[in-house]
């Protein structure tokens, strides 16, 4: 089985929920505790053995590019002040020469459509797909765990996770043909569906392992959910080509951060999880819960 060592970050949304920070920042470089959204899924990317990064950009987006740069300057400053700890963590943002590269999307026609553009970067091999505003914490990374999964499988394979049924229909929705916890086999997929159409509330994470035949798809697919141009109908595709589709049950937490209420809650988390921040945090927290309780 090929490995896969290319993912794909679609991040030219314009990030309109989150406006008026997003006025002049993409919505990727607002930060959780200290990290931009972007470097949780590098990180999460380089865990998996990643190797190449693709970036799906637009217009409005060269901070990104920046944040990827060296800093010769800063470092020289934390070197001469001898910040060695922080050296590392900025050297950690560092990209090796060729390992990523950028791709501009030019209209806003959807997710599918978004990964298509990076078609040529991707050439025939499997690749992963990452959505930076889905934030998954866990002891191993997502994307890890699911390259592992994909190593026995084959075929494109999804993160899944239950939703509360009445926010189903905001994902893409997985329709079971074999359960076996971890690991699902699919007979069909559909974006955002009506509530009475849902085939299921187990929905679909933005990660993905995909074949390259998935682009072949995106290549003449139809627009879909949304008048956009759908991911999740490429991958549905494959299982009409009588192809295998599964869904992967990660281990992890994982915080919609493309929402304001999943952005706190992810802050709060990983707040927590900070040894250098848990502790007075944490005391805020309570004396926070503690006054709103008494104002109820
Ligand atoms: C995208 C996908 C959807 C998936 C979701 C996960 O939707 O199209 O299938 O369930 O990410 O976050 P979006 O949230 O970008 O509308």
């Amino acid at each position: 089985m090929a490995k896969v060592t290319k993912a794909v970050f679609p991040v030219a949304g314009m990030g309109t929920r989150f406006l008026p920070a997003t006025k002049s920042i993409p919505k990727e470089i607002m930060t959780l505790v200290d990290r931009p959204l972007i470097q949780y899924a590098i990180d999460e990317a380089r865990a998996a053995g990643i190797k190449e990064f693709i970036f799906v950009t637009s217009r409005g987006k060269s901070a990104l590019e920046d944040y990827f740069d060296v800093s010769p300057e800063l470092e020289r400053t934390l070197e001469a002040k001898g910040k060695t700890s922080l050296l590392e963590t900025l050297q950690n943002t560092n990209m090796d020469s060729g390992a990523i590269a950028y791709i501009r999307q030019h209209k806003a026609l959807g997710l599918g459509h978004a990964v298509w553009c990076a078609r040529r970067l991707i050439g025939e091999e499997p690749f992963a797909v990452i959505l930076p505003d889905d934030v998954i914490a866990g002891e191993t990374a997502c994307l890890q765990q699911m390259v592992e999964a994909y190593d026995e499988t084959g075929g494109c394979m999804v993160a899944a996770m239950e939703v509360p049924p009445e926010k189903a229909s905001a994902y893409g929705l997985l329709d079971v043909k074999e359960d076996h916890g971890s690991m699902v086999s699919i007979k069909g997929m559909v974006e955002k569906p009506k509530p009475e159409d849902a085939p299921s509330n187990l929905a679909v994470i933005g990660r993905y392992i995909l074949t390259p035949s998935v682009l072949e798809n995106l290549h003449s697919m139809k627009t879909g959910a949304g008048g956009e141009i759908q991911l999740t109908d490429a991958i549905a595709q494959e299982l009409t080509d009588g192809k295998d589709v599964y869904g992967y049950r990660f281990r992890g937490q994982r915080f919609d951060c493309g929402s304001k209420a999943g952005f706190l809650q992810a802050t709060v988390a990983f707040g927590l999880a900070r040894d250098d921040l848990r502790d007075e945090f944490s005391d805020y927290l309570t004396e926070m819960a503690a006054l709103q309780q008494a104002a109820e």
